[in-house]
């Protein structure tokens, strides 16, 4: 019976266990998370969702706080087209997180940066530039890019000193967002070094429509393999999305998969970001508790908790602290929805909002975004005195897919 050891994922000269932790936005898959990954072999990501944010939790700088000095007089205002981001500010915070967590890795493993490119950030093309960029400069060992994926991100970088030595990545549903990315980092001779493939079952946004039950990933991951062989290219392909035991991800491997990219089994783990009441809120989910609702101003379907605060919630908006989902002129589906509110009869009288605030809830851990299978993260602990579940450290989760069998979950030595 083959375990996921069995395989290694080859990146260049390297060869690592084939298991990649997704990135988990705004800070749910932290520093610490990505650092255990790398220390065991395998892969983890930072996310840089939302960083000068986190970079004020973490080393107590002031960006949330000057971006809303400079804008406030926006506050009242729905036309939010003057509400930028500075870049310089934007680059600096990226640097600290990225540098920060560089600095601390240890092993053979590897460290990427999750870059949704929906956040749009009131200037589409150089906020991402800038981010792409001062990531490099910091050190990261690769970047991933997804949501909202872009066909022109490669030029962006295509400058930089790293741009063929950093591992990078993207993130796609179909064959045909591949195609069409590959047409164009052709033209810069710079192929990705590798393709993750999401399916509809992961957590945060959906690469599909309200359709997504209709698709599945083993038919996804068979149809870009296939078209990678036609097409003659040997890129590493990774599956991700309700991927839940080290057998589940050795059926991916014999078909061919290179690794595997999974998140919602470290979603319950010390070194994940979520507050730990949260953290049991995922423990106890059942699964009529998760929804894929198209409550986020993206569009995009979302995959989280019902029961979550954001949901329901009427909250200002927030652009000219956060305004991550602004677009190229100023504008947000939450605004316009909470604006609409407003024109109506006032926002107290509105049942609910079409939208929910993604940034504000996003960033104090309101939003529980999920994977379809956290209804069974339950069955991969022990329950306390308490009531209670045990958390779990991500060296356990990690070794558990790298070595269990015939399905089996190891669940973890019983708190002293
Ligand atoms: C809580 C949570 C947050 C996520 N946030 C992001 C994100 O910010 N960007 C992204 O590309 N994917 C995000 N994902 C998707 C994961 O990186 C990963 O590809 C997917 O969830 C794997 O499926 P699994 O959760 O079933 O293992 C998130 C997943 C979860 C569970």
């Amino acid at each position: 019976m083959k375990r996921l050891d069995d395989y290694r994922l080859k990146l260049g000269d390297l060869e690592l266990v084939p298991l990649v932790i997704g990135g988990m936005g705004v800070d749910i898959s932290t520093t610490e998370l990505a650092l255990e990954a790398a220390r065991l072999g395998g892969i983890g990501h930072i996310s840089d969702a939302m960083l000068p944010a986190v970079a004020d939790r973490r080393f107590r700088t002031r960006f949330v706080a000057k971006k809303l000095e400079r804008h406030k007089l926006h506050l009242p205002n729905p036309d939010k087209s003057a509400v930028q981001f500075d870049l310089d500010e934007l680059a600096e915070a990226t640097r600290l997180h990225v540098g920060y967590t560089m600095e601390r890795k240890r092993g053979p493993g590897l460290i990427f940066i999750n870059c949704m490119e929906k956040l749009t950030m009131n200037n589409p093309r150089e906020t991402l530039r800038v981010r792409l960029r001062a990531a490099l400069d910091a050190g990261i060992d690769g970047i991933t890019l997804s949501a909202g994926l872009h066909l022109g991100s490669f030029n962006l970088i295509a400058d930089h000193p790293r741009f063929r030595d950093a591992k990078l990545g993207i993130i796609v549903s179909s064959v045909r967002a591949l195609n069409l990315f590959l047409k164009r980092s052709a033209r810069l001779k710079r192929h990705p070094d590798y393709i993750v493939v999401e399916g509809p079952l992961a957590g945060g946004h959906l690469g599909f429509g309200p359709d997504w039950r209709e698709h599945d990933l083993k038919t996804i991951v068979a149809e870009v393999l296939q078209f990678l062989r036609s097409e003659g290219l040997a890129i590493p392909v990774i599956p991700a999305g309700g991927i839940f035991t080290g057998t589940d991800a050795v059926e991916y491997l014999e078909m061919g998969a290179a690794a595997v990219q999974v998140a919602t089994r470290f979603t319950v783990t010390l070194e994940c970001g979520l507050p730990d009441d949260v953290k049991q809120e995922y423990f106890r989910a059942g699964e009529e508790d998760i929804e894929v609702n198209l409550l986020s101003p993206t569009g995009y379907p979302m995959r989280m908790l019902k029961h979550c605060p954001a949901v329901g919630s009427k909250t200002r908006p927030h652009c000219e602290a956060y305004g991550y989902l602004l677009d190229g002129s100023g504008r947000c589906a939450y605004l316009e929805a909470y604006h609409g509110a407003i024109e109506n009869g006032g926002i107290d009288g509105a049942r609910s909002l079409e939208k929910i605030c993604l940034c504000t809830h996003m960033r104090k851990f309101q939003c529980w975004t999920c994977g379809h299978t956290t209804y069974r993260l339950k069955d991969t602990t022990r329950r306390l005195a308490d009531g209670s579940y045990q958390l779990l450290t991500a060296e356990h989760v990690f070794r558990d897919y790298q070595f269990s069998t015939d399905h089996r979950i190891a669940l973890p030595e019983p708190e002293a």
